[in-house]
């Protein structure tokens, strides 16, 4: 909205949430979320064209487009638990458009849905009493965290997707015309609703896949000597295949693609096509496994006890430049570390507080540590968890001078420089490639 609010000057965009604290910090000097470039932009907009507010009822009757972003997690409870998307957050607040609108409007399926959902929050808006209209627009976010504001202003595509009929494709144009303000035209793509809505979570599907499928062939090349960065290297340089994605891990994270895949896989279920929900499940096993993995071999390496002994886990967030940890790879492996009684230390640039809360009550076995340096000190291993570049500058010398002897490190992201660590005297556990060792 940042970025439509600076690209479009003519348009009044006001952001409204239930939660006063988030709309505070929007209005603060302090933004809720750390993303690149977005504090400018935020600030450079912000009073001008751009407002955040509280006041939900009064916005929505003034406004002629609602984006409705709100979130659609994946369901705890009752049928299709663990899988379907939970809708009720979306469901209350289109109930709540159609009670408080007295002209038509446009309503854009910003959250992430499953297939169809238009279809009945179409049903609940045009319900209302008072016979006003609204036309219901999907358009799918495909921007990425920590290069959000890069890919907002510079996207592969924009996909809108609406109904094939006057209104449906009047309310596509005036969608499509908001992102033509810096978007040319061609990357502006117009499909049918449901495709819109598919399109997302497939998109999500088929990245997790690429990181599953080299993370799978990362166990293979332990066991046999091939070099998983090698093997990346030489099928990506296939144009069909291409390099993207394709960089080893401790597992995917992040609030999206587990959710979106098991939102696909239970879709598939429910149109009776168990083998296709297997197909697409086995991404999040295979993610699941990767993790679980990575503990494995720090156990096994470390005479299959680390009861007692300190880890420093380098990183919590799911993925560099951000400080979101949702799903992150890195508070798995620190739970599971808790649970074989290993004293953890975490470090992080921007996600200690996220990690503090999402960890919930773990977060009291667990010692938070801004500094990478007095995170090592003595502990016994440090496993990275998170590709920030910052990470790869620090003077492993200093570190290795402060730890517990032998040291050990497990870099989960393949982000260090392996052989220059040996030297210096770590035992070093790369992933997909030999572990280079002292005194075998
Ligand atoms: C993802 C998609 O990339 C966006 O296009 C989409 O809009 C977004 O979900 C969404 O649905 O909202 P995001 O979750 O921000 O974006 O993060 P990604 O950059 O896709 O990374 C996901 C995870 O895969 C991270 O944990 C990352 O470290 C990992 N990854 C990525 C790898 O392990 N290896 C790779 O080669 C690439």
């Amino acid at each position: 909205m940042a970025v439509i609010a600076q690209r479009c000057p003519e348009h009044k965009v006001t952001v409204v949430d239930i939660n006063a604290e988030r709309i505070a910090a929007w209005k603060s000097d302090r933004l809720p979320i750390y993303e690149p470039g977005l504090d400018e932009i935020v600030f450079s907009v912000r009073d001008k064209n751009l407002f955040f507010s509280t006041e939900i009822e009064r916005n929505i009757t003034e406004a002629d487009i609602i984006y409705v972003s709100v979130n659609t997690p994946t369901k705890t409870f009752g049928q299709g638990a663990g899988r379907a998307a939970d809708l009720q957050y979306w469901e209350k607040t289109a109930r709540q458009i159609v009670r408080i609108s007295t002209g038509p409007k446009i309503v854009v399926e910003k959250s992430t849905l499953p297939v169809r959902t238009a279809e009945a929050m179409e049903r609940i808006l045009n319900s209302g009493e008072r016979g006003v209209r609204f036309d219901v627009v999907s358009n799918p976010e495909f921007l990425a965290e920590g290069t959000a504001v890069a890919d907002m202003q510079n996207p592969d595509r924009v996909l809108i997707g609406g109904h094939d009929t006057p209104t449906g494709q009047k309310a596509v144009e005036t969608i499509a015309d908001i992102y033509a303000h810096w978007v040319p035209r061609e990357r502006i793509i117009t499909t049918n609703l449901w495709s819109a809505e598919l399109s997302k979570l497939v998109a999500n599907a088929f990245l997790a896949q690429r990181v599953s499928s080299i993370n799978a062939i990362s166990a293979l090349c332990e066991r046999t000597e091939a070099d998983v960065a090698e093997v990346a290297r030489a099928i990506g340089r296939d144009g069909r295949i291409g390099s993207k994605f394709l960089q080893a891990s401790v597992g995917f994270g992040g609030s999206c693609f587990k959710k979106d895949i098991l939102n696909l896989v239970y879709l598939c279920e429910y149109y009776g096509l168990p083998e296709v929900a297997r197909y697409w499940e086995q991404v999040v096993l295979m993610n699941e496994y990767q993790q679980s993995r990575f503990v494995s071999n720090m156990l096994a390496s470390m005479f299959n006890t680390v009861a007692g002994k300190r880890i420093a886990l380098f990183g919590a967030a799911f993925k560099a430049h951000t400080s979101d940890t949702r799903e992150s790879p890195a508070l798995n492996v620190c739970r599971t570390l808790l649970a074989e009684r290993a004293e953890v230390v975490i470090t992080d640039p921007y996600a200690l507080e996220s990690a503090r809360a999402d960890l919930g009550c773990d977060a009291k076995k667990v010692r938070f540590e801004p500094d990478p340096y007095a995170a090592a000190a003595e502990a016994h291993a440090v496993a990275l968890l998170t590709d920030w570049p910052s990470f790869a500058e620090l003077d492993y010398k200093a570190i290795y001078d402060g730890m517990a002897k032998p040291p050990f490190l497990f870099d989960g992201r393949n982000l260090l420089d392996h052989r220059k660590l040996h030297e210096i005297g770590f035992n070093v556990y790369p992933l997909g490639k030999p572990p280079l060792v002292h005194d075998k």
